[in-house]
């Protein structure tokens, strides 16, 4: 895949009517969302409800695109291959949350996935950089997680810029991933500090077109 990567996520869209709204993002060119990211929320390790398996499971029929779910619950380590299982393209945990992250990774993997780790903003890269090794892709939340729309908190880009400096130098092989607070005033500085793949909720389903947003988006990040 081509970056930067554009995943649209679903936590702005209208619950209501999820399938039309993924194929909101379904077009061409650059106007063609790279992933949609699902944020999976139990009220425990944030303070939100949103979605589960049988909605991921629902999607999953309505779209080709690839699923990139955000598991921001607890006890992952007993959540997170199912969402493998189901057909999800990748799933990221929380490493707040996760007993034996390698081990996630590991029957991520055999279940045909991708696996992701999360970090949120005031959590350290370095103590975790040996566990990082077993995932393909690192998401840096650049808000506390839990809701959409939130804004930006720019301190993460360090950690951005340590993960950029050790994929180029080969001493990690992950695609940098940023989630929260990505705007048209806030995308070309994350992008400038290396990240790969761009979650944005409210500056997708918050536009008038989506996918005009998309494409524009995704123009901001090229420069
Ligand atoms: C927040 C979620 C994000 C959220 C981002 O906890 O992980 O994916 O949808 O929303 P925006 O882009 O509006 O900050
Ligand atoms: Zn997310």
């Amino acid at each position: 895949q081509q970056q930067p990567l554009i995943a649209p996520s679903i936590l702005s869209a209208d619950f209501a009517r999820l399938g039309e709204q993924i194929h909101a993002v379904e077009g061409h060119g650059d106007a063609r969302a790279d992933w949609v990211h699902v944020d999976v929320m139990d009220g425990h390790f944030v303070p939100n409800l949103t979605l589960g398996l049988p909605v991921v499971t629902s999607l999953l029929r309505v779209t080709d695109l690839p699923l990139d779910c955000h598991l921001m619950i607890e006890d992952p380590d007993r959540w997170a291959p199912g969402y493998a299982e189901a057909g999800a393209y990748n799933v990221t945990v929380h490493v707040e949350a996760a007993h034996d992250p390698v081990m996630i990774a590991k029957n991520l993997h055999a279940a045909g996935a991708k696996a992701g780790l999360s970090v949120k903003p005031d959590t350290p890269l370095e103590d975790h950089l040996d566990t990082l090794k077993h995932y393909d892709t690192l998401l840096v939340m650049s808000v506390e997680p839990g809701f959409g729309g939130q804004s930006f908190i720019p301190e993460v880009l360090d950690k951005v810029r340590t993960a950029r400096r050790l994929v180029d130098t080969g001493h990690l092989k992950v695609l940098v991933e940023i989630d929260g607070g990505i705007n048209a005033d806030t995308i070309e500085q994350a992008a400038e500090a290396g990240v790969d793949c761009f979650v944005a909720g409210s500056a997708v389903y918050g536009a008038q077109d989506p996918a005009e947003a998309v494409a524009a988006l995704r123009a901001q990040a090229r420069r």
